[in-house]
């Protein structure tokens, strides 16, 4: 599984980088103050600098990005009150994306941060997690589904993700890491499960299994630095692209459960699919007239099944990103979807911006 194995390299080699930058800019490679970060990693600051999902360095914010006397922290910033920084210093990147607008006014256009973010984390527990689910999961998957449909949904997911968390979370909380993308291959696996629930010798164990990670994923997406939006938004395009990608039901494949050996499947998907296992063999008639009439109609009611599902990934994408350019969502509430209200965490992220 080569392209679990370099998208995991990548990560680990900007995650050090994070460390570099961080012991650069403060002299400490994790966090510590203004307040220490959990994930056990740099601060939030040098997260945004070095591309993660932050909003003001992404879209026109009324208040925020347009008033050029608001100060905002540097990546070398350890402590809440000494905001000395424009924006587009925050934002770094060689102020790629930070021009100005036809009255003068800054105009922020970094949006490959929703790409970007996918590679970064906050910390060490965050890089970790990913990773062990990454190269477990993940690699089990790129094996079963091919490296093509893997990368869509992967990368799918991890936009996906952090497009709906940049509509709906403050502006001042930065976001980052994979997790929106392996949302995306949990869901593989749990459509992979319910496509094919006659094959597998103990389906109901397996699903509670699912359960338990996808809950516990959830949980500890509310420690700060980390972003639920992304698991939502990534578990949903996981299903919708899912469906529309991977090889149909058995159901609908094969209702009578009959063996397809030697036949090519009714959706004319390859056979480098998820596991069968040979569990199916032995002759059929399956190619008698009245079946190829049975599955013909099969083959439109679940092709138009995948029509939908890639209908509505289009919709997700066409509103969000509509949404996102005229200002994004609001939603007063939503940040608990994000956090727990314990300590400061709910705050934390919050960019203070102080005015002069
Ligand atoms: C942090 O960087 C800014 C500008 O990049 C600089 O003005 C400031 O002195 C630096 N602060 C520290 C503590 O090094």
């Amino acid at each position: 599984p080569w392209l679990v194995w370099t998208l995991s390299t990548i990560q680990i080699a900007v995650f050090i980088a994070e460390l570099v930058n961080m012991g650069k800019y403060t002299g400490s490679p994790i966090a510590t103050k203004p307040s220490f970060n959990p994930m056990i990693g740099p601060s939030s600051y040098v997260l945004i600098n070095m591309g993660a999902r932050f909003t003001p360095c992404m879209h026109p914010i009324k208040g925020i990005t347009d008033d050029s006397s608001i100060n905002f922290p540097c990546p070398n910033s350890t402590s809440l009150d000494t905001n000395v920084c424009t924006l587009t210093e925050l934002c770094g990147m060689n102020a790629m994306g930070m021009g100005v607008d036809a009255e003068g006014t800054l105009d922020p256009r970094q949006w490959w941060r929703f790409i970007t973010s996918i590679f970064l984390h906050a910390g060490f527990v965050h890089i970790i997690f990913n990773l062990l689910l990454q190269l477990k999961l993940g690699a089990d998957l790129e094996r079963d589904i091919g490296v093509i449909r893997f990368f869509v949904v992967y990368m799918a997911s991890g936009i996906g993700g952090f497009l709906l968390g940049g509509n709906f979370t403050p502006d001042g909380i930065a976001s980052s890491g994979a997790s929106g993308s392996l949302f995306g291959i949990i869901a593989l696996d749990l459509l992979d499960l319910i496509f094919n629930w006659e094959t597998y010798k103990n389906p109901a164990r397996v699903l509670l299994i699912h359960i338990v990670e996808i809950v516990i994923s959830f949980v500890i997406g509310l420690l700060p630095g980390l972003d639920n939006f992304s698991h939502i938004g990534g578990f949903i395009i996981g299903i919708l692209l899912g469906t529309a990608l991977l090889r149909s039901p058995l159901k609908i494949r094969d209702p009578e459960g009959m063996s397809f050996k030697g036949i090519r499947t009714a959706d004319g998907s390859d056979d480098k699919s998820f596991s069968f296992k040979g569990i199916f063999g032995g002759a059929s008639d399956a190619g008698s007239p009245q079946t190829i009439r049975d599955r013909s109609k099969r083959w439109y009611v679940w092709g138009a099944v995948r029509l939908a599902a890639l209908g509505l990934v289009v919709i997700y994408f066409a509103l969000l990103i509509a949404n996102f350019e005229k200002g994004g969502g609001s939603c007063s509430w939503c940040k608990y979807l994000s956090c727990l209200p314990v300590y400061d965490w709910c705050d934390s992220g919050t960019i203070s911006t102080t005015t002069n």
